[in-house]
This record gives C-alpha cells, structure tokens and sequence, in this order.
C-alpha cells in the first residue's frame, strides 16, 4: 500500500503535464466535408497543418467570412486579400457541395 502511495505524486505529475507535452492539434474536418475537399481537388492546394500552394484552412478561417462569402470567393477569387500567395483559379463547385464547404469553413475556429 505504502509503494503504491509512492507513485502516487508522480501519477499527478504526469497528468498535469500531459496536455502541454502534446503539440497543439488542429481541428479535425469531418469526414463529409474531407470526402468534397477532395473531390473538387481542394485538398491539393489547402491543408490543416501545412502551408500548401493556398492557405491554412485555420487561416482562411481567420478571416471569419461568412459562408455565403466564402462561396463568392470560391467561384471569384480575390487574390489581393492574399499577398504573397499566387492566385487561386476561379473553383467551379456545384451549389450543395459548394454550401456545404462553405458552411464548415464559416464555422471553424481558426
Ligand atoms: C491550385 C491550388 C488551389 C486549389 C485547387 C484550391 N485553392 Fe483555394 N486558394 C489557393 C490560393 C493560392 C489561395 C490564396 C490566393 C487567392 O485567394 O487567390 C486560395 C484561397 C482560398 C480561399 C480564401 C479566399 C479569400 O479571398 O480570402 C478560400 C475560401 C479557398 N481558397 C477555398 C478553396 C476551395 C473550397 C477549394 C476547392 C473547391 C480550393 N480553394 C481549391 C489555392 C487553391
């Protein structure tokens, strides 16, 4: 029992620490919405964790667009609101898919 007690402070201490060892995750993207990323090929150019040819969708996020917004610029990119970027050809998306994504993209905690 006495041993047992022993651990028991060094039990705590790895559960305090635990949380600030682990890299920040990023935002999982649900299944459904991964399914038309890839799909209409956005997955190529945008990622969660790395800077691809496009932003971060965390990055996107950031710019809290609305997700009727995130679809006019979908189908007309604005380039200027990315510098250093080269430009995003215009993505034709069928309006369901194109809501859909827009609505997860709207809704993401950057
Ligand atoms: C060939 C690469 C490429 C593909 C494919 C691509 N993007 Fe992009 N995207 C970019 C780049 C580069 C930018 C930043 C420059 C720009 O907006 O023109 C961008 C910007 C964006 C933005 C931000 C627009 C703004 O003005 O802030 C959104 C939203 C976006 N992409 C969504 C999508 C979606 C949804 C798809 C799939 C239908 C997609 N992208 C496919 C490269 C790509």
């Amino acid at each position: 029992m006495k041993k047992t007690l022993a651990f028991l402070p060094l039990l705590l201490l790895l559960i305090a620490f635990k949380p600030a060892e682990r890299p920040a995750t990023p935002p999982e993207i649900p299944a459904d919405v991964q399914v038309l990323l890839d799909k209409h090929g956005c997955a190529a150019c945008h990622s969660m964790t790395r800077k691809l040819v496009g932003p971060l969708w965390t990055d996107i996020a950031a710019k809290k667009y609305s997700a009727k917004r995130i679809a006019q610029l979908v189908a007309k990119p604005e380039p200027s609101n990315w510098p250093g970027y080269v430009p995003m050809a215009a993505q034709k998306v069928p309006k369901a898919d194109m809501d859909k994504i827009a609505n997860w993209l709207a809704n993401l905690k950057p």
